[in-house]
């Protein structure tokens, strides 16, 4: 089995992908950090705590991480999936249990540690802004070492941006982060990037079939789109010109598939990359630099195609279950 450890800021694609990673017979969740950005750390330490127990996979170990970007990063949190990051459905959302179910170590603290027990085995899936991330590197440079791999959504490979005209959330939420892990991270890196996603919209038809399964997980996720999705289709339907809303767009699930099943990516480039740090529009951007004019020994994976049909088959399989 491959080891995954997931770190995110679970709003409502982050819970489908980490379903993904749970519902997947060939990978063990060694655990899932928890980092602000969809909404804040605390809703996404509740949410992760839920989706675990949909699953009924409460056993695995949920770590609270960073409440904010390591420096005057955009954190005023998008609406994009109602306040609470899983479309404001919820009726137990107020209640406190999930502060049992969440470990006393830090979330940078625990992915060091199960690096380091598990040396270079496990997969690292980063599907928010890349700050525990950053924490860990900077608490333990060695950190990265211990990994196999490392999967990212985020950032941007043609310059168009979700937050800004040229900058995507999980990189404009924490440029400073996201730039420390693109220069530190030494280990193997795939990123799958905002407009890599939108490229794969998929059908809303898929979206219905998939989530009228009769199964605990599909019946989750029907209820915390029932709001925020209905949004989405409008918008799709006046904006035509604009990726968002003209299906649906599973971001995050796009990096677990990909360390799943390396064939779901059918052509990536790999070249150097680096986050933009100046700039109104600029900042957070990723820069791609096939030709190394920045003379980086280090170079990413950028993802360019997908393999629709196997990343489909993944994406039906994650709300199977329980
Ligand atoms: C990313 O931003 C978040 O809102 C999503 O969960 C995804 O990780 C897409 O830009
Ligand atoms: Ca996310």
């Amino acid at each position: 089995q491959k080891l995954l450890l997931i770190d995110t800021d679970c709003g409502i694609d982050d819970a489908q992908a980490i379903m993904m990673a749970l519902a997947e017979p060939t990978v063990k969740v060694v655990g899932i950090t928890c980092c602000f950005g969809n909404t804040t750390v605390d809703y996404v330490c509740q949410n992760v705590v839920k989706v675990l127990s949909v699953c009924e996979r409460s056993e695995i170990q949920v770590f609270r991480g960073a409440c904010c970007p390591l420096v005057g990063g955009k954190n005023d949190f998008t609406d994009h999936f109602g306040t609470d990051g899983l479309g404001d459905v919820l009726e137990d959302r107020d209640s406190e249990v999930w502060k049992d179910k969440i470990q006393k170590e830090h979330a940078a603290l625990a992915m060091i540690r199960l690096a380091s027990e598990n040396q270079g085995k496990i997969s690292l899936v980063a599907v928010g802004p890349l700050t525990n991330l950053a924490m860990a590197v900077r608490l333990d440079p060695t950190f990265p070492l211990n990994l196999k791999d490392l999967y990212i959504m985020g950032g941007n490979m043609e310059g168009k941006g979700n937050m800004t005209p040229c900058a995507e959330f999980n990189f404009v939420m924490d440029p400073e982060s996201a730039y420390v892990v693109l220069e530190e991270y030494l280990c193997p890196t795939h990123i799958a990037t905002w407009e890599f996603t939108c490229r794969n919209t998929l059908p809303w038809d898929f979206f219905e079939d998939m989530v009228n399964q009769d199964t605990a997980a599909a019946k989750f996720m029907k209820l915390i789109t029932s709001k925020c999705w209905a949004f989405s289709k409008t918008f799709g339907e006046n904006n035509r010109d604009v990726h968002f809303g003209q299906g649906f767009v599973p971001y995050d699930s796009f990096a677990v598939a990909a360390c799943i099943d390396q064939r779901t990516v059918t052509d990536s480039i790999q070249c150097p990359v680096r986050v933009e740090l100046q700039g109104s529009l600029g900042r957070g951007m990723l820069a791609l630099d096939p030709t190394n004019m920045l003379n980086k020994s280090h170079s990413a994976s950028v993802m360019k195609s997908c393999d629709q049909t196997k990343f489909c088959k993944l994406l039906m399989a994650s709300l199977n279950q329980p």
